[in-house]
C-alpha cells in the first residue's frame, strides 16, 4: 500500500527513563509486583526516539530526576498551543513533583508557562484536532481545567468522559491522525461523549477493544507516519488502508507503568 497522506514536521519533548520502575499502582496497569527491565525500557525509548528523529522531527529533552519513575511519560506534563504552555498538576502525589522540573524547562527554553490550579495531567487528557481542544475527564483531569485551558488557549474545547479504568487518560482511547481526523475506541468513552465525537467525526478510525489494550491509540501522528504500538495489528493494517504509514514500535517495559509511545511524548506546538 502507498501512503498517500502528508505528515508535517513536528517538535516533541521527551524524558530518558532512567529512573523508570513500577513502585507504587495508579492505574491497573501498573503492579508494583512486576519487575521491570529498566536496560530494556531505555532501549525501547531510544528506539522511539531515533524513529522521531529518523522522521525529521525535533526532540528536545528534560532531565530526568530520581526518585520520579513516571517522569519518561513527558506527555502529563503540559499542553502546548501556539507556543502558550498549560503546566500540569498532578492528581496522584507521587507524581506532583514533576510539574516544577518540565515547568522550569519550559522556562529555561523561553516559553510562557501557566500552571493549572486545578488537577490536570497535560496531553494526556488534552488532544489538538480540528481547531479544537478535546478534553478529557473521569480518571485525572477535571473539567474544571477544561474550561481554563480554553480561555488560557483561546480555543474551543470539547469536553469528553472517560468510563475505562484501563483507559484513564484521553490520549489512551483516542490520537490524533491529523489535523482533521482522529482514532478512537468508543467503549473508553460515556454515551454522551461517544455520540459528540460521532457527530464532530463521522469518519474516524474506529478500534477494537484488542487494539486499545495493546496501546494502539497511544499513538503520535504527523499526518503521514503513525508511530504505533506493535501489538495492535489490526489498527496498523486499517491505518495502511487509509493511507497512512504506521511505524510500529516495541514498548512493552513503558506499558507495565500503563504508557506506550504517545505517553512518553509532549508535543511543543508553535
Ligand atoms: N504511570 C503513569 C500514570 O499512571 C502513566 C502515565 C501515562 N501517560 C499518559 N499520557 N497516558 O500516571
Amino acid at each position: 500500500m502507498q501512503p498517500t497522506r502528508k505528515a508535517t514536521s513536528r517538535r516533541y519533548l521527551v524524558c530518558p527513563p532512567e529512573h523508570f520502575d513500577v513502585v507504587y499502582s495508579i492505574n491497573p496497569w501498573m503492579d508494583p509486583c512486576d519487575t521491570v527491565d529498566r536496560e530494556l525500557a531505555l532501549k525501547q525509548w531510544h528506539h522511539l526516539v531515533s524513529v522521531f528523529e529518523g522522521l525529521g522531527h525535533r526532540v528536545d529533552q528534560v532531565a530526568p530526576v530520581p526518585g520520579l519513575p513516571d517522569m519518561v511519560f513527558a506527555a502529563n506534563a503540559a499542553m502546548v498551543v501556539d507556543g502558550k504552555v498549560f503546566g500540569a498538576r498532578f492528581l496522584n502525589p507521587e507524581r506532583q513533583p514533576e510539574a516544577a522540573h518540565y515547568r522550569a524547562w519550559f522556562e529555561e527554553s523561553g516559553f510562557r508557562v501557566r500552571s493549572s490550579t486545578s488537577i490536570c495531567e497535560g496531553e494526556g487528557d488534552f488532544v489538538w484536532v480540528a481547531g479544537t481542544l478535546l478534553a478529557g475527564t473521569g480518571f485525572r483531569t477535571a473539567s474544571a481545567a477544561h474550561s481554563t485551558a480554553s480561555s488560557y488557549f483561546g480555543k474551543p474545547t470539547v469536553s469528553l468522559t472517560l468510563v475505562d479504568p484501563r483507559f484513564y487518560h484521553l490520549d489512551t482511547a483516542l490520537f490524533a491522525l491529523d489535523d482533521k481526523n482522529i482514532a478512537y475506541y468508543p467503549d473508553a468513552f460515556s454515551s454522551a461523549s461517544q455520540k459528540l465525537l460521532t457527530e464532530m467525526f463521522p469518519s474516524a478510525v474506529i478500534a477494537t477493544e484488542e487494539d486499545a489494550a495493546a496501546f494502539g491509540l497511544n499513538s503520535v501522528s504527523d499526518g503521514g507516519s503513525v508511530v504505533i504500538a506493535q501489538g495492535a495489528t489490526g489498527l496498523i493494517r486499517t491505518l495502511e488502508i487509509q493511507g497512512y504509514q504506521p511505524v510500529p514500535v516495541d514498548m512493552s517495559e513503558l506499558h507495565k507503568a500503563g504508557g506506550g509511545a504517545k505517553c512518553c511524548t509532549l508535543e511543543i506546538r508553535g
